[in-house]
């Protein structure tokens, strides 16, 4: 028997820096992601990537996915740690996404080797195994954004997270209207590190004045005192509110709106949150001044990576058109 499994990237059209404190955000899965032909059997876990000169080989009965190499091998460390499959077996690994994009290449893979080793559970469950495979794996402390969209996809849809409530709510899609992703040359550096920071002070500023999810009115952060830690808290919680104003303009066809929110979205990441850079900064301007673009924003984590836009059809001669597809699945079996 040979399983093929397909696990989509996901590109976030705004709501970033919202999912560890239980926020919303509005990411689409994508048709680029991987692939992974495999045939189950024995012990072991042989994969071979189409992209990296080493193959992943572990056991199924490791214990420290951090120590696992090459370092792409740590991923599927990660998921065999947390799904504790039964038998390995041997596959092949290939990926139409770019790696260190901000496309969510490695929340792929984890999905991808998790349903070729078998497992059985609903897109949350998976979502949640392969998010703990990624803080094992990486060590940073994510959310679950990119893995609950990669799992949840709905073909021609958003979808709204609540990281709360953890449910999923797909928001149709305008038919005359492009999500475009263009890379700003500059691959992700330092996210690791710079992400836990933030990770850390909006825990911080929780444990001061409660949970960001539940502050309507900015003006409250005031009583955090520090300017550097409301400014950061401040990206969150306008950032929460962003994205409901998104969803309804998507809801309405106001693309204008639409565009105004990703804009003001990437004004925020940058000034407030500071997770941009020069290089993100200069390119979501020039989409920006580009005729029939809507807006543009950093998407994903931040420092580097790419911008992404939303466009008339054809105006933006570069990047990746994305499409939204449906979530991580078997292919075949
Ligand atoms: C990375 C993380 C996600 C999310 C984004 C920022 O992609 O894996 O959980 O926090 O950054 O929105």
């Amino acid at each position: 028997m040979s399983v093929r499994v397909f696990a989509p990237g996901r590109v976030n059209l705004i709501g970033d820096h919202t999912d560890y404190t239980g926020g919303l955000a509005l990411p689409m899965a994508i048709q680029l992601g991987t692939t992974i032909e495999f045939q189950p059997g024995g012990n072991a876990i042989h994969l071979t990537s189409t992209h990296e000169p080493h193959p992943a080989e572990l056991p199924i009965s490791l214990t420290d996915p951090g120590a696992a190499a090459p370092d792409w091998a740590k991923y599927v460390a990660g998921v065999i740690a947390v799904t504790r499959p039964v038998e390995g077996g041997r596959g092949t690994v290939d990926s139409t996404l770019p790696v260190g994009a901000g496309l969510s290449s490695s929340a792929s893979l984890e999905l991808a080797v998790a349903l070729a080793l078998g497992f059985r559970g609903s897109a949350l469950e998976l979502a949640l195994a392969c998010q703990k495979a990624e803080q094992l794996a990486s060590g940073v402390p994510c959310g679950v954004m990119d893995q609950l969209a990669s799992a949840s996809g709905v073909d021609g849809h958003a979808l709204l997270l609540d990281c709360t409530s953890l449910e999923v709510t797909p928001v149709r899609l305008p038919q005359d209207t492009e999500i475009v992703a263009v890379h700003c040359g500059q691959p992700r550096r330092l996210a690791g590190s710079a992400y836990a920071e933030r990770a850390q002070a909006c825990q911080q500023a929780q444990s001061v004045i409660g949970p960001l999810r539940e502050i309507n009115d900015p003006s409250s952060l005031r009583a955090l005192g520090d300017e550097a830690l409301i400014r950061i808290a401040r990206h969150v919680v306008t950032e929460n509110e962003r994205v409901r104003t998104f969803v309804a303009a998507l809801r309405s066809e106001d693309l204008v709106a639409a565009g105004a929110a990703m804009n003001e979205s990437h004004r925020s990441l940058a000034e407030d949150f500071r997770v941009s850079t020069p290089q993100l900064d200069a390119l979501s301007a020039r989409l920006r001044a580009t005729p029939g673009v809507y807006g543009a924003r950093l998407t994903g984590a931040g420092f580097g990576g790419c911008v992404v836009a939303l466009a008339e059809p054809g105006v933006l001669k570069e990047g990746w058109v994305l499409e939204a597809v449906d979530g991580a699945h078997r292919q075949q079996e």
